[in-house]
């Protein structure tokens, strides 16, 4: 291993094969190593060491965490979760390939984190089920952080984690999840999706969907506690509770199909106001992307405890406006401006303008994530039409017809 590098990431320096073989013009190619190490992970994994970090705080403080890293290639987040977390008891880190193995079980010693983690061959599943079922350990996290697309592992998953547990997963199949590829998307997910502009709540609304219609088959709830899109992929954090009523109330109150109401350019839960051709877009998840008090105690904890991490600015950026907008998200899709202009073949309205607009008429909006145009607002679809089209309007200098008459609504 003479020519392998070491990089410095979070309180780890982790062995990683030698690069140069990798490189195309100025980047790291990830997938060209033998064993994967990717340097724009590294945001996804600084902010999983608070988001589990906050978890502990908040659902398992008196006791020792056992976590599972079915797909770890380098150990690089198992060894940042024994290194950076408190009340992590044990990290079980596997990988199928052996030479990830040899660099995770290198990379646990030279961390000096070898009480903590240990690290086995085997596939992912075979080992959730082992660790849970054969050997009865009670596992409480779960972390799936896999080349594209989590389904495959997420019923060993979720029969793994125990009650008050975490699943963490990554989707890097965006062409999937945000609909480019419909067969792939039942296939994989089980829903019929087209792509539209919203295309990334679409992704998060799929894998939340998903991930929620397997836990209640194994007679448990889950609930959001963050859930993101960036870069390539997308991220969720997923409490996960046992109870075949809370399952039941789970599906009920939180899976659901939405129309694409097209003329409008926007996706709606209850059917649209316009009588027109509208695809059905699901089953999706219905309810809120996130949890407040999860979010609020990340806020606290990124600059209190982990100044030093690299991603700490993006960390807290992502955070304050995920805290903005999660109490807008639950049944509701964020309006994305371009979208409604150009259904309403008028210029767009500025992001802003809309807000300040429709919180004149005693509607709350914020901005999102997922788009800088966009907006997240507790207003219905015909209140956005309406305040955009007299924006419009407005700024030409002459007062049209209320679009809500012409939606007759
Ligand atoms: C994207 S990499 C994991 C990256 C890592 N979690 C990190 O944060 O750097 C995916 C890993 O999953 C492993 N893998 C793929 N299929 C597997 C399976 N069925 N069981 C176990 N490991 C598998 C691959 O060998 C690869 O190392």
């Amino acid at each position: 291993m003479a020519a392998d590098a070491v990089v410095a990431e979070g309180r780890a320096l982790v062995w990683i094969p030698d690069p140069t073989g990798a490189v195309a013009g100025r980047r790291l190619e990830p997938a060209w190593l033998p064993v994967f190490y990717n340097p724009v992970m590294e945001f996804n994994r600084d902010l999983s060491v608070v988001a589990l970090q906050a978890y502990i705080d908040l659902y398992a403080p008196h006791k020792p965490v056992t976590i599972v890293e079915p797909l770890t290639a380098t150990g690089v987040r198992s060894v940042r979760y024994a290194l950076e977390v408190e009340g992590v008891g044990r990290v079980i880190a596997g990988d199928i390939d052996p030479e990830a193995v040899e660099y995770a079980a290198r990379n646990v010693r030279s961390n000096g984190v070898e009480d903590v983690v240990e690290v086995r061959r085997a596939d992912a599943s075979a080992l959730l089920y082992r660790v849970s079922r054969e050997e009865g350990e009670p596992v409480l996290v779960v972390d799936l952080d896999p080349f594209g697309s989590p389904a495959p592992f997420m019923d060993a998953a979720l029969a793994a984690i125990g009650h008050r547990g975490l699943l963490a997963v990554t989707a890097t199949d965006l062409a999937v999840l945000e609909g480019s590829k419909r067969r792939v998307a039942l296939r994989r997910y089980h829903v019929r999706i087209e792509r539209i502009p919203q295309a990334r709540e679409i992704a998060l609304r799929v894998l939340l969907g998903y991930a929620a219609r397997v836990a209640a088959a194994h007679d448990k709830a889950l609930r959001p506690l963050l859930a993101y899109w960036a870069d390539h992929y997308v991220r969720a954090y997923m409490l996960v509770e046992r109870g075949a009523r809370a399952a039941d109330r789970m599906l009920e109150e939180c899976i659901a199909m939405a129309r694409w109401c097209r003329d409008l350019g926007h996706p709606l839960f209850e059917g649209c106001p316009t009588p027109t051709r509208a695809p059905e877009l699901g089953p999706l998840w219905a309810c809120d992307l996130g949890d407040e008090d999860f979010a609020a105690r990340l806020a606290r904890l990124a600059p209190e405890r982990y100044g030093y991490l690299a991603s700490i600015a993006r960390i807290k950026s992502l955070v304050s406006v995920l805290l903005e907008e999660l109490p807008l998200s639950r049944g509701r899709f964020y309006y994305e401006t371009w979208a409604l202009a150009a259904s309403l073949k008028i210029d767009t309205p500025s992001r802003r303008g809309l807000a300040e607009e429709l919180e004149s008429r005693g509607w709350r909006s914020s901005p999102t994530h997922l788009s800088p145009a966009g907006l997240r607002s507790d207003a219905p679809l015909v209140e956005v039409v309406d305040a955009a089209v007299k924006l419009y309007h407005h700024r030409r200098g002459a007062r049209g017809p209320s679009s809500r008459a012409r939606l007759e609504v």
